[in-house]
């Protein structure tokens, strides 16, 4: 595609600053029907399951629900109103939702005023909204990932007809700007730099819920990211489910290392951490790139999900083993501290017990600081969902078990040798009265007491290691 068709085909993913403007005045509407419904404050709860895109989105919705005048509780049974943003990854989250769904049905007996909604990618899906208004009528909104910036229409609808309203049609998806955002932490903050998926790996439901790749503005990235520092943010993830291939839709001479760059570049005392990185487009460029910037943590979260070639292939990866254990082996040449993390599944479709054998193989060569590990989850829709699995859950079971027993001996060998060695860690809050917590650059927790009773919440830390655990570290605050 040339640069031109790029830049036409974004624009008509943008929503106009007109959609924004008639969500303004629905805005306006919405106040004045809650104000004559509840005579206070409406309070909101919401619940957000899944990943830090949808924390983000969450962070989004808080932001126009309290510029509609609503206040916010933790307490359900207080709720006027109650969100669950849902994630589709797993059979295991879809179930926790209904089940909690469920649990709510009482809540709205007791008080008719009560709205409840459901978004998020769960709900992007036909077959989980039919199955919600079938069997969930007491649900007053449904809603996908792709219309959160109307949310005032979508209330304003629900307010004045008191019927349901769903809105979860199928789409690219599209880039909308200019949302109010309530972040949950004033010193660590999301940063969404693209939305969407274009990879497809055959067990994925994300490329159906999300829509397809689509990458902000440099302009609007940096103007997030300037606001959050000048707000007193230490620690900025960017986001993205393949932040690697940021910008190849803008038609512009710009890259994930070069927004990298630009971002390292804000005066100020904070770390760049980003997730994911997809090893398939993770170029050399960009490891030289994490090396040279000092803000950005070194730390490399680069999912490898299995260690055999034909899984591989047959899950869509679009990359080798031995291309992966090639990028750890240049990332650690450029970054020698480097620290990795990394997502694997177990039990995909037909994977061998000598297939998982590669897996095991590969967590071994590299010496992972932490792995996310799951089992595979068949998700409707998807390819994977359709290929034989003769491997039974009980088999399952027994080589997750064998996975994350070798990587707690790895972990332990790892933090073992963090002893004594002193570290500049973010102080994020207490692990328990007296004791702060925080993470290293590597993503490491670390535990230590504070001093004089001073609460170092929100600030950087220079902390030795004392007591090293499997998973966490134990230290003494030194600065
Ligand atoms: N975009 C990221 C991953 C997002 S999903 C990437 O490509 O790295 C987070 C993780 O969930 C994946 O890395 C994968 O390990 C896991 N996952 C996704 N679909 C799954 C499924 N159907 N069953 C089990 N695990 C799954
Ligand atoms: Fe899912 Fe693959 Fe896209 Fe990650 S890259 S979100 S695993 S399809
Ligand atoms: Fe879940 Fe959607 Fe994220 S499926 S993992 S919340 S993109």
């Amino acid at each position: 595609m040339r640069p031109l068709e790029k830049e036409n085909n974004r624009k008509q993913k943008l929503i106009t600053d007109e959609e924004m403007d008639k969500q303004r005045e629905y805005s306006e509407l919405v106040k004045t029907v809650l104000e004559t419904r509840y005579h206070k404050k409406p309070l909101a709860f919401i619940h957000t399951y899944g990943c830090q895109g949808n924390v983000a989105d969450s962070e989004r919705i808080q932001g126009i629900l309290e510029d509609l005048g609503y206040g916010f509780t933790d307490e359900v049974e207080k709720a006027d109103l109650i969100l669950y943003n849902t994630c589709a990854i797993r059979e295991h989250a879809e179930d926790r939702i209904y089940g909690n769904v469920g649990a709510v049905k009482k809540l709205k007996r007791e008080n008719p005023n009560l709205i409840i909604a459901l978004c998020g990618c769960m709900m992007q899906q036909k077959r989980v909204s039919d199955k919600i208004i079938k069997s969930y009528p007491f649900v007053d909104l449904i809603f996908g990932t792709h219309v959160v910036h109307r949310l005032p229409e979508m209330l304003y609808r629900v307010l004045c007809t008191g019927k349901r309203v769903v809105e979860n049609s199928d789409s690219d998806g599209v880039i909308a700007e200019d949302i109010p955002v309530r972040r949950d932490s004033s010193f660590k903050g999301w940063l969404p730099i693209m939305y969407g998926c274009n990879n497809f790996c055959t067990y994925c439901i994300v490329p159906y819920v999300r829509g397809r790749e689509r990458s902000r503005s440099v302009e609007n990235i940096m103007k997030e990211a300037r606001e959050l520092v000048a707000s007193g943010c230490k620690d900025i993830t960017l986001l993205g489910q393949n932040v690697n291939s940021y910008g190849k839709d803008l038609g512009e001479d710009v890259n994930f290392a070069k927004l990298l760059r630009m971002i390292n570049d804000i005066d100020g005392d904070f770390i760049i951490r980003f997730m994911t990185s997809h090893p398939k487009d993770c170029t050399r460029e960009l490891l030289d790139t994490m090396a040279e910037c000092d803000k950005v943590a070194k730390h490399l979260h680069l999912p490898f999900q299995s260690g055999n070639n034909r899984v591989l292939s047959e899950m869509n990866r679009r990359y080798t083993r031995e291309q992966y254990l090639e990028l750890v082996r240049y990332a650690r040449e450029v970054m020698p501290d480097l620290s990795m993390t990394s997502d694997v599944i177990v039990g995909f479709p037909g994977e061998t017990y000598d297939e998982f054998k590669d897996t095991l193989s590969l967590i071994e060569e590299v010496k992972f600081t932490s792995l996310y590990t799951f089992i595979f989850s068949p998700r409707p829709g998807t390819k994977a969902y359709e290929m034989p699995d003769p491997v039974s859950r009980e088999e399952k079971g027994r080589r997750f078990k064998e996975l994350t027993d070798a990587q707690e001996r790895i972990a332990a060998e790892r933090t073992a040798k963090m002893k004594d060695k002193v570290y500049r860690v973010l102080c994020e809050g207490y692990a328990r009265p007296g004791i702060l917590n925080g993470r290293t650059q590597g993503n490491v927790m670390i535990e230590f007491p504070e001093k004089s009773g001073v609460d170092m919440t929100g600030e950087f830390c220079t902390v030795k290691v004392t007591e090293p655990l499997t998973w966490i570290v134990r230290g003494e605050l030194i600065v």
